[in-house]
């Protein structure tokens, strides 16, 4: 009876100590899972990129801000000015008309595979290249590059990656199926045009920018937007009567950007080889679905 009178106190503090241990320690865990919790709401608000449309999700957006050795800045607009804006209006028969005429004129344009080396005017090229950066970009960031190379040794040196990267394409990483939907098109990994044409224009992406004080700011919706100055460039180039075929070449985008000496953060899009059409120029005989198989009117 007095042992269990001297311990009763004894049992009751180690008790309370036990208690208050795990009540710090509950509290420490929900501290660190509070912690926790709010640094994945902040990494996941770093990542948020709303201008990245989930379809059209590519890798250089998502990772720019991965590459954490540069700084960032934000694109701060300063107030610009806004300037009266009157273009160019017809009457409706007109409008007519010239969209008649401006159909027409894209209508007869195709991927030629078969170029002649007759030199074409450099002034006619940067004119077209001129036309090509009037599209619009995300934030008006501009984010294309377009490097024209005439230089014979180049142009082999680009004929050299390319050709040994599409060999592998074509044996190896394309697959039967897409070959196969390449055959009418007669196409394979040899491409004299690279040679051949008297001006090769690589387009490159800059998924990012880089300022002059070495900074970057982003650069929303690059590919749309460089795909649009690539649209705009086709039919500048039909405009003049000159031709090319819209290329991608698959897996040869890091080493021509090295060749090229271009920056880490452009990354090649097309490469278009551009001239006159050879005199000998064959197409494969295509159709292009009709209005109602491509407009839909609500
Ligand atoms: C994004 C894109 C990539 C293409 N890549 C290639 C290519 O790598 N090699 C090629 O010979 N043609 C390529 N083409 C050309 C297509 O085969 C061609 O546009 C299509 O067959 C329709 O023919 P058309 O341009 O004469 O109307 C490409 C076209 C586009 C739009």
């Amino acid at each position: 009876m007095a042992l269990l009178s001297v311990l009763t106190p004894v049992l009751a503090v180690v008790l309370c100590l036990v208690l208050g241990f795990m009540l710090v320690k509950s509290r420490e865990t929900k501290t660190s899972s509070t912690s926790e919790r709010k640094t994945e709401v902040a990494s996941k608000a770093k990542d948020f990129k709303p201008w990245v449309d989930q379809d059209l999700q590519d890798d250089t957006e998502t990772t720019a801000r991965e590459d954490e050795d540069g700084d960032w800045v934000d694109n701060c607009e300063e107030d610009r000015q806004h300037v009266p804006y009157s273009p160019p209006s017809y009457p409706e028969e007109m409008m007519l008309q010239r969209s008649e005429e401006f159909y027409t004129l894209l209508n007869q344009r195709r991927s030629v595979r078969f170029i002649s080396p007759k030199p074409v005017p450099r002034e006619v090229i940067d004119n077209v290249i001129r036309t090509a950066g009037t599209a619009p970009s995300g934030a008006h960031t501009e984010p294309w590059t377009f490097v024209v190379v005439s230089d014979p040794e180049m142009k082999h040196k680009i004929r050299q990656v390319v050709e040994e990267e599409e060999e592998v394409n074509y044996r190896q990483r394309m697959g039967d199926k897409w070959v196969n939907d390449l055959a009418k098109f007669k196409t394979n990994w040899i491409k004299d045009y690279l040679d051949v044409a008297p001006y090769l224009v690589l387009i490159f992406k800059q998924t990012y920018g880089i300022l002059p004080n070495g900074k970057k700011r982003t650069h929303y919706y690059n590919e749309i937007s460089v795909s649009i100055s690539c649209g705009i460039l086709l039919a500048a180039l039909q405009n003049v009567g000159l031709v090319t075929v819209t290329s991608t070449p698959l897996n040869c985008g890091p080493q021509l950007r090295v060749l090229l000496k271009r920056p880490v953060n452009e990354k090649l899009l097309m490469l278009l080889p551009v001239g006159y059409p050879a005199a000998d120029a064959t197409v494969p005989d295509l159709k292009r679905k009709p209005l109602d198989d491509i407009m839909v009117r609500i």
